[in-house]
């Protein structure tokens, strides 16, 4: 099969696509990317790399940050967070808040915002300010031997926590019902830097290689199962079935436009297009990813 080929058919393609769907507007330094922009990036489980497009141009990662973020709070933490978030989809907006009312401020899953921020509190329990942050980059590069240099976007996250006041009424609000221990405001700060990471298609797809390494010889996190299973049932939000139906594999999307998705034993891949969906999601990602699975038969199901 030749992985290079498909991607470049696939770039060549999207490139030629009008709509390429809305720039997030309430996060203004997202609405200045050119929409125009199209990158892929796949890592194979012997480490090949196939990179397509603008797979070299750093991206927000938003949202795909939580995957990093849950992982290193499985690891350090274990089983005890799924007291204080569940394992569910939960059929609503990534940012919506309507479920914590009667659901006593227990988020649905740590990939809506919700239970990202309760994630981000747990991790500053356990490690204090300086410490999650230092830890939250570290996990990221410790995911890959050859990532390049990453870092927080320090004035993403300052414009995003002067801004974000959803997040902020999302984490008061657990608050209330004692799912958040830390000052609110170290919270926010710690889920916006963490969102704030930039990468590239091909570093964002090395970073996948040891979610892929389950059905592999090489060792892998015992978590590694629950964190796919979490991210084909909630790594799109309310759109987290319409992308199993497309795509069949578990993925993360991030208002960025990014989206890492996994193919379990085989590959880690990165896609991004700046432009969403209704959901918030990479509208002409989604639709690369479902190419790539048509010609590559890579579908779980
Ligand atoms: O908190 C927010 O709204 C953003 N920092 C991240 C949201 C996001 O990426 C949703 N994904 N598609």
């Amino acid at each position: 099969m030749d992985i290079a080929a498909i991607l470049g058919a696939i770039v060549n393609e999207m490139r030629g696509i009008a709509d390429r769907g809305m720039l997030p507007g309430y996060i203004p330094p997202l609405t200045q990317v050119d929409p125009q922009r199209f990158g892929m990036a796949v890592t194979m489980a012997d480490g090949r790399m196939h990179v397509a497009g603008d797979a070299d141009e750093a991206f927000s990662i938003q949202s795909i940050s939580k995957v990093y973020a849950l992982m290193l709070a499985l690891e350090t933490c274990g089983d005890p967070i799924w007291q204080r978030v569940r394992q569910e989809p939960s059929g609503t907006a990534f940012n919506s808040i309507v479920q914590l009312e009667s659901e006593h401020g227990i988020p649905r899953n740590p990939f809506i915002n919700a239970g990202a921020l309760v994630i981000a509190d747990i991790l500053l329990t356990r490690f204090g300010a300086e410490g999650a942050r230092a830890r939250f980059l570290q996990f990221i590069r410790d995911r890959d031997d050859a990532l390049p240099p990453i870092a927080f976007d320090e004035d993403m996250a300052r414009v995003e926590y002067e801004s974000g006041f959803r997040n902020a009424a999302l984490a008061n609000y657990m608050r209330t019902f004692g799912n958040i221990e830390n000052p609110v405001d170290a919270v926010l700060k710690q889920y916006f830097l963490q969102c704030s990471v930039t990468m590239s298609c091909r570093q964002l797809a090395g970073t996948g290689r040891g979610l892929m390494r389950g059905r592999t010889a090489e060792p892998a996190s015992r978590h590694v199962p629950t964190v796919l299973a979490l991210m084909m049932m909630c790594g799109h939000y309310d759109g987290s079935g319409a992308f199993a139906v497309r795509v069949g594999l578990p993925g993360k999307s991030g208002v960025g436009g990014g989206i890492l998705a996994i193919v379990p034993g085989i590959a880690s891949i990165a896609v991004w297009s700046p432009g969403l969906n209704a959901q918030g999601n990479s509208l002409l990602g989604t639709l690369a990813l479902e190419k790539l699975v048509r010609a590559t038969g890579w579908s779980v199901f």
